[in-house]
Order: structure tokens, then sequence, then C-alpha cells
């Protein structure tokens, strides 16, 4: 199928409809992006590629890192994770401290911001040097070592996250952190700063449309059973409150992050990346999510 047609058509009309959409500000830093930049790259299993518009220039891919930190987690030997943090969808926000009080510092699922500081203080206990490791995983998988952390974002962040301080606190008071907080949320914040661009992004997630294993090297990144796990967890979780709004009208495992970037993976066919940075009011971006919607309905193709 040649995706390029369909990518021209839907970019054409989605100049028609007004971008609703705000940039993320909460995180100083992020506020300095060009709102009106749109890039869309697709890689299939069989490594075509399909791209559009600024597909080639890094953002900061915010929250889809979570998905990456739960991978280098699960490859990692067993650390009993499940033991520490849920399955479930949350239907509350991203940076929802209210289940935590409920739920006794288990975090809902690993895609949340409170479960992402688990999955963070897991790579802490197991990872001789977490930063320089994660960020080696990740340039393996996307097969490009150009690949790196934004200090500016990242000290931007750890200033004025005072919500995801808060939370941690709430966790660890459960006994469901066991490092020093300062060094977990430095890792937390050093990992939502990482800048790739959507061709990197699908490049990189493409492992979870191939049963796990990383189309580039043939080396399995986890197991077949993990990939589909990862795979079930950004179908359920991966919007946080709207996850079931992205289901029912893209149909793609996915992963949103406040830099308005989207993964999204048709297992077993490719992976695609869009970003657009003004984020609708659940901290989704407002044309990516629309762009997904109008790509599946147009080739028929999603995976339900
Ligand atoms: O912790 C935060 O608030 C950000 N570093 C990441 C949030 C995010 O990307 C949520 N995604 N849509």
């Amino acid at each position: 199928m040649n995706y390029f047609e369909a990518f021209s058509e839907i970019a054409a009309e989605l100049e028609e409809i007004e971008d609703r959409g705000q940039v993320a500000a909460y995180i100083p830093e992020l506020s300095h992006v060009d709102p009106d930049k749109f890039g869309i790259h697709l890689t299939t299993v069989k490594n075509q590629q399909y791209f559009l518009g600024d597909s080639n220039t890094k953002f900061s891919i915010q929250s889809i890192s979570k998905v990456l930190a739960l991978t280098l987690a699960r490859g990692l030997e067993e650390n009993y994770l499940w033991d520490r943090v849920g399955v479930e969808p949350s239907g509350s926000p991203f940076n929802s401290l209210v289940q935590l009080e409920y739920e006794q510092g288990i975090p809902r699922n690993p895609l949340i911001n409170a479960g992402a500081l688990v999955v963070c203080d897991v790579l802490i206990g197991s990872l001789k040097n977490p930063q320089q490791e994660f960020i080696e995983f990740v340039r393996i998988l996307a097969g490009d070592p150009d690949i790196g952390y934004c200090p500016r974002v990242a000290k931007s962040e750890r200033l004025t996250g005072h919500k995801n301080a808060a939370m941690i606190n709430l966790i660890k008071s459960y006994g469901n952190i066991n490092h020093d907080i300062d060094l977990v949320l430095d890792f937390y914040c050093d990992l939502c700063s990482v800048e790739m661009s959507c061709k990197q992004l699908a490049q990189a997630f493409l492992f979870l449309a191939t049963n796990g294993t990383n189309p580039l090297t043939g080396k399995e990144v986890v197991s077949v059973s993990r990939s589909k796990r990862i795979n079930a967890i950004m179908q359920l979780c991966g919007f946080y409150d709207e996850a079931g709004e992205f289901a029912f009208k893209v149909g793609l495992p996915g992963k949103s992050g406040v830099g308005g970037g989207i993964i999204a993976i048709h297992p077993g066919k490719y992976s695609i990346a869009v970003w657009s940075p003004r984020l609708n009011a659940k901290g989704n971006s407002f044309k990516g999510m629309k762009f997904l919607e109008l790509f599946t309905t147009r080739i028929g193709s999603s995976i339900f």
C-alpha cells in the first residue's frame, strides 16, 4: 500500500480543521516550540518508509519514553515489577494522585506518571549507570547514535514538577520507592527530556510490530509474550483518560507525550509517529489524534 497518498490527502484535510489545542506550558521550556510543526513518519516491518512534513525534526518525546523505560525494565532479570505496578487503565489524568492513596501506593499502570516513577526506581536498582544505559538502549532501537537528553527541558521540569514530587513522596510513604527521591526524580525528568524525530521514533518502536525483535539487529529486545503485553498496556493506558477514545477512533496501541508526539503500532505491519505540539484538554496532540483517526479509517486498517 502506498501510504504517502493517504498522508497528503489527510494533511490537506487537516488544514481545513481549526486546531483548538494548546502547547504544553506547565514545563516552561516546552512552551518555546513552534506550535505549527507537523510531521509524520511510518516505517513498515519490511523497512519501507513513508513520511511527510517535519518528520526529521527532533522534539521532546516526554511520556512516550515511559514505554521504552518499561521495555528496558521488562528486558532485565526478573524484578517483580507487576507486584509494584498494575496493568489497569486509570481513567484519570496522567499526573493524578487520587488513586494512589486508595490503592496504597501501587500505581494503576506503568504509563501514568506514578507508574513511570516506580519503573525508574526499578531501573535505578538494576542498572549500574541508568542514564547512560537507557539512552544507549534507545539509540540501538532507533539505529541512530544521534539521540540524547535535553538538559534544559529536564531542569525546567525538575524545578517546576511539584506534583510529581508530591506523588513520589506519597508512593514512598507506602514503601513502593526504594531509592532516594531526588535520584529517581532526576532520572524521570531525564527520560522525559529525550529528543527524537518522528523518523527515529517510528524505527525505535518497530520492535513492537515484530513480536519483540529489533528488525535492525535481528536481536530480541523483549520476548514475544512481553511484546504482546506492552502493546496491550499501550492500548489500555497510553492516552490516560482518553485511552477509550483513542481505541475507538484510531484502533491501534499507542502512546502520547506532552511534547505533542504520538507513536502508534500496527503489530505485524508498521509503526507510525506523528508530531503536532498543540494538545487537547487531556494532554494529547489534537491534530496528531485526528490524523491517526483519519489515517486508519481511510486505509481501513486497525487491529479491530
Ligand atoms: O511528568 C510530566 O508531567 C511530563 N514529563 C510527561 C507528561 C506527559 O507527557 C503526559 N502525556 N501525554
